[in-house]
């Protein structure tokens, strides 16, 4: 039998209504908005992989480089049994905490990403054959059931996804992380750091147009899944630093006016010329308002990390 479990956590209906949802109250709003976890069809998260490698992306090398320095702290410092990491994706970094658990037992990705996951978790059992993989396509961010896999868990969010949120959002979030935790069991963060706003700017716009490609990637899967009739060609990317909110906005503007049909909804979407809609933020963070943001959810901030040119911070923080 092979080791590998997949759970869809949510009937396949359940994320087709969510995305026709998020789909009708974004686009009928103003400003429009979309989420971005609808970015990662198999393409988006292709994509994004892509942007993983790009010279002006820091953040994956950045918290990699935390990673591999710290992964014999964190082993230590959780004695993790299972390790369950949300927003996966390609799990590539997490293989050096894999590699540093000694007494690990379960690995638990959660993704919205079936390809995603697949891909992981045939990948890590070639190189791990006796690792019990229970993967989970879920939305993190929709009332998570964990399986029952040994204790202590260690719970990793890296990449800076955290970010991904709006503040109201993560503040639910946090307190739905925290509930998963019982005594012994961690949080592992990665959060992007505050930083100036040519390296900000360029990491989301970058020069080969693989940011922009994975930011229209949108409506072609609201095209495809919704029936509409998108362009991407009509869009252009924009890649913003609000200094206010400390956060990198993505949008999409219209070259032109246009209209666009949406078939499964019974809705047209006018877009006059040069309007804009928001596909993403990226909040970047600072430590103080990282270790305020986890004690509202209930949780300490134990440990701080930050790579060597302090662009990106891991943290690993406990229930209080
Ligand atoms: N952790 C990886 C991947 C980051 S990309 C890294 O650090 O490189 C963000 C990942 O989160 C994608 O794989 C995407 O599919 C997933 N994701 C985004 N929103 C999600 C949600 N609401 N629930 C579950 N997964 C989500
Ligand atoms: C997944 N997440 C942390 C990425 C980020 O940097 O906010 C998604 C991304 N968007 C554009 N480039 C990468």
């Amino acid at each position: 039998m092979s080791p590998i479990q997949l759970t869809r956590t949510l009937p396949a209906d359940a994320t087709d209504a969510a995305l026709r949802a998020d789909v009708l109250h974004g686009l009928t709003r103003h400003p429009k908005t979309l989420p971005p976890k609808w970015f990662y069809d198999a393409r988006g998260s292709e994509l994004f992989e892509e942007i993983t490698r790009l010279p002006e992306y820091y953040p994956t090398r950045a918290e990699r480089e935390i990673l591999v320095a710290r992964a014999s702290g964190i082993a230590a410092a959780s004695r993790a049994q299972t390790l369950v990491e949300l927003g996966s994706g390609s799990s590539e970094k997490t293989r050096h905490l894999l590699d540093a658990l000694p007494a690990l037992h379960s690995y638990v990705p959660v993704d919205v990403s079936e390809s995603a996951l697949r891909g992981a978790a045939e990948t890590l059992l070639a190189e791990r054959p006796d690792l019990s993989i229970h993967a989970l396509i879920a939305d993190f961010t929709d009332g998570l059931t964990l399986p029952d896999t040994p204790g202590p868990r260690l719970v990793a969010f890296l990449g800076g996804t955290i970010g991904n949120l709006l503040p109201d959002e993560r503040a639910v979030f946090l307190k739905s992380v925290r509930s998963l935790l019982s005594p012994g069991d961690a949080l592992l963060l990665g959060t992007d750091l505050v930083k100036d706003e040519e390296t900000l700017v360029a990491a989301y716009d970058d020069a080969a147009g693989v940011t922009a490609a994975f930011n229209k990637n949108v409506l072609t899967v609201v095209d495809r899944e919704l029936g509409a009739d998108f362009d991407p060609a009509d869009f252009d990317h924009v890649a913003l630093w609000d200094p206010k909110r400390e956060w990198i906005e993505m949008r999409l503007r219209a070259r032109r006016a246009l209209t666009v049909k949406i078939p499964e909804l019974d809705l047209v979407v006018p877009f006059t010329a040069g309007e804009e809609l928001r596909t993403e933020i990226s909040a970047k963070f600072r430590k103080e308002g990282i270790r305020a943001e986890l004690a509202t959810a209930g949780l300490t901030l134990t440990q701080w990390w930050t790579d060597s040119a302090d662009r990106f911070a891991v943290s690993l923080a406990t229930a209080v």
